[in-house]
């Protein structure tokens, strides 16, 4: 789909809000995420760490598990920031599990100023499994 870039903008606000709440004690990298749904709402994810590591969940999983779990389907798009000058792109898990709802699915990779790159869930997972 075609963002407009008040919606672009928009996301990319929405993810450093929920950056906000990250809950990052042991790595100290904030992330947070935003989802525009098919509904036009807008749902946020943060980064949640574990001391046990492994039981971490990133910016993007958490929002989606906030989306679905509130009944909310249809991802249109996601942004994606942190605290760095690095626009950074979701983790292998991440895109896996974005690509379950949409191969299309716009990925706004934003950097602390708000620069940001867009690529396609595609793009970032060429050749992605599926059981089809
Ligand atoms: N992180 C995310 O939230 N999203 C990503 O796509 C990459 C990594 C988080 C996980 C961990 O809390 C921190 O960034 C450092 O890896």
């Amino acid at each position: 789909m075609t963002l407009t870039n008040s919606q672009i903008q928009n996301l990319i606000t929405e993810a450093q809000a929920a950056m906000l709440e990250a809950h990052a004690t042991y790595s100290n990298f904030m992330v947070g995420a935003a989802l525009l749904m098919e509904d036009g709402s807008v749902i946020r994810g943060a980064n949640i760490e574990n001391a046990s590591f492994g039981a971490t969940i990133c910016a993007e999983r958490s929002a989606i598990a906030s989306a679905l779990s509130q009944g909310k389907r249809g991802i249109k798009a996601v942004a994606v920031t942190n605290a760095t000058d690095a626009k950074i792109t979701p983790c292998g898990i991440c895109r896996q599990v974005l690509y379950e709802y949409g191969t299309d699915i716009p990925v706004i990779c934003s950097n602390q100023m708000g620069e940001h790159i867009i690529y396609s869930i595609s793009e970032l997972l060429p050749h992605a499994f599926t059981l089809n």
